[in-house]
């Protein structure tokens, strides 16, 4: 019925002979000889093999070993002195570049093997010049600005001494209540893929080793985006389809791309921790993915084995990270404390240490560490000022920002405007713009100035209007005893919520600024409720009222119940946290000196209840399209406000003319499908083109629609252009329950393309067998 095609592991080892036997000739053939690269396989094999036969079991474990820049309890030993024995692989958590100078001269002055150290940070959305986060940067639909912005903090990151970051972040996002959705491209596995691979890219370049870039550690391996009802680290369930199809699919482009290393999640997949899931960590991983590099653990989450019910104790929690393939612990020192009394009583052979500090090894040796392993001391101060980052920031934040609405052509705004108030929690905050994850401080530019540098002659009126805060504090803070931050009194927010009014009433326009505080989203910061947090529904209400002219901004790091404002406010900006520049771009976009062109990379609901909300789901026996199945819900619709993939411009465009050069292909062939996009309005702008696909029987049920491809074009006013696509295995195949392997079917197909995934304009074709 369906034709199997070949199995990953099989097409791998093909190229990896292929690969083999272009080596040999290379290497046999004398004209070539002489020009081969620094370090080939074997080359890498046999440096790691002669440090390894050096290397005493302390030293071996002492590679295995992440340490934080702290002890870690009172009788802990300093991590300069582990360094000196050679106790440590890596350091992580510090971007102080002299005390990273001086571990390193440790390393590879005092040790006796010389080994370099990996210095290890979350470099997620930019060094110093901070870009969009990680969900704003996916909106932008555009890889090749999102590896180039990567590219640039990765030579940020490495001239401060920092050479490994833990990102990208990859993992699929289905619900907004999970607070980590910010860090990710969203719900998508063809898009994820697309800005998964554009990240190894842009980290480590063409291959590990390229000057000015780092190793970068794909995370969080893996399902970790399906956390029970968005509760961060809570169990996962995944059936291996699903696990298969889509949250696996970005983790892959990224192998694919030659990342160099894994970070294993913190939770229970399928009832067993990711961190010592050895079918996950060997199976999938190295398997059946191909991956050759190493994994390093979440922080503390070897540690952690124990805490979740699976590891009796600390040592057989090193045990079973080990083992199950983490080959080197964050943090939480299980491996420093407990690998030797496990080699020594037999319990972990030898070959399982081996195998672990040789993987570590070889990324040092691929890195170029060895030969140059410090940062660059005298280039940091010019290249973390280059006007050149800093402007990339600002563009790629002009970029990523997605115009949900805009009746009546409200935006953009004319520059004449006289007086303008600009109202909102953190509407003149320089920090919060630029979203978690920062590394070294540098300047923000919040909305009230950017739109004050704008307009720099008129009446600007800026009025908090109230408050809103996270209620829990971070669990690292409550731990340590502290609060989170109070919130404003109720009377004080009723009084800011009057004045306000009143900037409302004596403005001719007002920029309204709402959504979260940066540290609502990301790690430990889900929400039960994605209403609008603090007193700002009212406060929004409240300024609608008024009857003036207001515009919505939104900084936030999830999709947000904005259903009423979707009703009542003409014009809505969703900016995500921009970034260093955030407050210019946004500026740039009200008063329309950049048209926005980004797309949602989330489906966005209209109530919390409807999470999760995706638009690939499957089709079931009550499709929404068919008549008396418009809701699965009694009381509410299922639509979601705006579909994945959706974002105005300044101008409209129009779709037509989609052909495909054949109406059927056999299981191994490829189509090619091309459409034409015209920019029907006055003015320049960008489109996101999306093809999408749905294989009509099968196997199994496939979803209604999935993204196959994209592509984001600029047209100039009545231009008209044709984008093209190919259609082939890799996009037709899928992960089949029923045969337990990649297929591609001879079946029927729809194809659409249009600007989102509610496209009409239509096609279909045939595999056949
Ligand atoms: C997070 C990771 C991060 C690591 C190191 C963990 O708590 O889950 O994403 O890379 O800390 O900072």
């Amino acid at each position: 019925m369906y034709k199997v095609i070949q199995d990953l592991t099989e097409s791998r080892s093909l190229a990896c002979t292929a690969l083999f036997v272009l080596f040999f000739v290379i290497l046999l053939n004398p004209a070539t000889a002489v020009a081969q690269p620094a370090s080939t396989d074997a080359q890498v094999t046999a440096r790691v093999d002669a440090l390894l036969q050096q290397m005493t079991l302390e030293e071996k474990i002492g590679q295995i070993t992440q340490i934080g820049p702290d002890p870690i309890g009172p009788n802990a030993p300093k991590p300069e002195d582990l360094i000196r024995k050679g106790g440590a692989g890596s350091v992580l958590w510090t971007i102080d570049s002299a005390r990273i100078q001086k571990m390193q001269e440790i390393a590879m002055k005092e040790s006796r093997l010389k080994i370099p150290l990996l210095f290890g940070y979350d470099v997620i959305h930019g060094y110093k010049n901070v870009f969009p986060v990680p969900l704003a940067m996916a909106s932008s639909w555009d890889p090749g600005m999102v590896e180039r912005a990567q590219a640039m903090a990765a030579y940020e990151a490495s001239v401060s001494g920092i050479n490994w970051t833990f990102g990208p972040m990859v993992d699929i996002a289905r619900d907004a209540r999970w607070g980590r959705i910010v860090e990710g491209a969203g719900e998508d596995p063809y898009l994820g893929a697309a800005i998964a691979r554009a990240q190894v890219l842009g980290f480590q370049g063409p291959r590990l080793g390229t000057p000015g870039r780092i190793v970068g550690s794909v995370k969080h391996f893996a399902g970790y985006g399906a956390a029970d009802g968005g509760r961060d680290y809570d169990s996962v369930y995944i059936p291996e389809e699903l696990f298969r199809n889509v949250y696996l699919r970005p983790f892959q482009a990224a192998i694919d791309a030659g990342v160099g290393t894994v970070m294993s999640a913190y939770m229970d997949l399928n009832d067993v921790p990711a961190s010592g899931n050895q079918w996950l960590l060997q199976d999938v991983l190295r398997r059946d993915m191909g991956f050759r590099g190493f994994v390093i653990s979440d922080a503390w989450a070897v540690a952690s084995l124990k805490v979740h019910g699976y590891a009796r104790d600390p040592e057989d929690a090193a045990y079973r990270g080990l083992t199950a393939g983490v080959s080197m612990d964050m943090g939480s020192e299980t491996y420093l404390n407990n690998v030797a009394k496990l080699i020594e009583s037999g319990r972990v052979p030898v070959s399982v240490l081996d195998q672990a500090v040789r993987e570590i090894l070889a990324i040092k040796v691929r890195l170029g560490l060895f030969e140059h392993p410090y940062g660059d001391p005298a280039a940091k101060e010019k290249v973390l000022n280059d006007p050149a980052h800093r402007a990339a920031t600002r563009t790629a934040a002009q970029r990523s920002m997605v115009l949900l609405r805009n009746e009546n052509n409200a935006l953009p705004l004319r520059k004449t405007i006289a007086r303008l108030a600009v109202i909102g929690p953190i509407a003149d905050s320089a920090e919060e713009i630029k979203g978690s994850w920062t590394v070294e401080e540098g300047p923000g530019v919040s909305v009230l100035e950017g739109i004050r540098s704008k307009l720099p002659s008129a009446k600007i009126e800026f009025v908090r209007g109230g408050d809103m805060q996270r209620l829990v504090p971070m669990p690292w803070d409550g731990a340590a005893g502290r609060k989170a931050a109070p919130l404003m009194p109720e009377a004080e927010m009723a009084k800011e919520v009057e004045k306000a009014v009143k900037a409302a009433k004596g403005s001719d326009t007002v920029v309204l600024v709402l959504g979260e505080r940066a540290n609502m989203s990301g790690e430990a910061a889900s929400r039960v409720s994605l209403v609008l947090p603090g007193n700002q529904e009212r406060l929004l209400e409240a300024v609608v009222a008024t009857g003036k002219p207001v515009v919505l901004v939104l900084l936030n790091g999830r999709p947000l119940d904005i259903t009423w404002a979707a009703e009542h406010v003409p014009a809505i900006l969703e900016a995500w946290y921009p970034g260093s520049e955030g407050g210019n771009a946004i500026a740039d976009i009200l008063f329309g000196d950049v048209n926005p062109g980004g797309k949602l990379p989330v489906t966005w609901p209209r109530a919390t209840g409807q999470e999760p909300a995706y638009y690939n789901h499957n089709r079931t026996q009550a499709p929404e399209d068919e008549p008396g199945f418009t809701s699965r819900f009694g009381d509410f619709p299922t639509a979601p406000l705006y579909p994945f993939g959706y974002g105005l411009s300044y101008t409209t465009f129009a779709y037509s003319n989609l052909r495909l050069d054949q109406k059927s292909i056999p299981t191994s062939g490829a189509l090619h499908v091309s459409v034409d996009v015209e920019n029907k309005g006055a003015v320049a702008g960008d489109e996101v083109v999306q093809l999408y696909i749905h294989q009509r029987a099968g196997s199994a049920s496939r979803p209604v629609r999935e993204l196959k491809g994209f592509e984001r074009v600029s047209l100039a006013a009545g231009e008209k252009k044709t984008v093209h696509f190919s259609l082939g295995q890799e996009e037709l195949k899928f992960w089949s329950p029923q045969s337990r392997a990649w297929v591609v079917e001879p079946e029927e197909f729809d194809v659409w393309a249009g600007g989102d995934s509610k496209a009409i304009l239509h096609s279909e074709f045939r595999v056949t067998q």
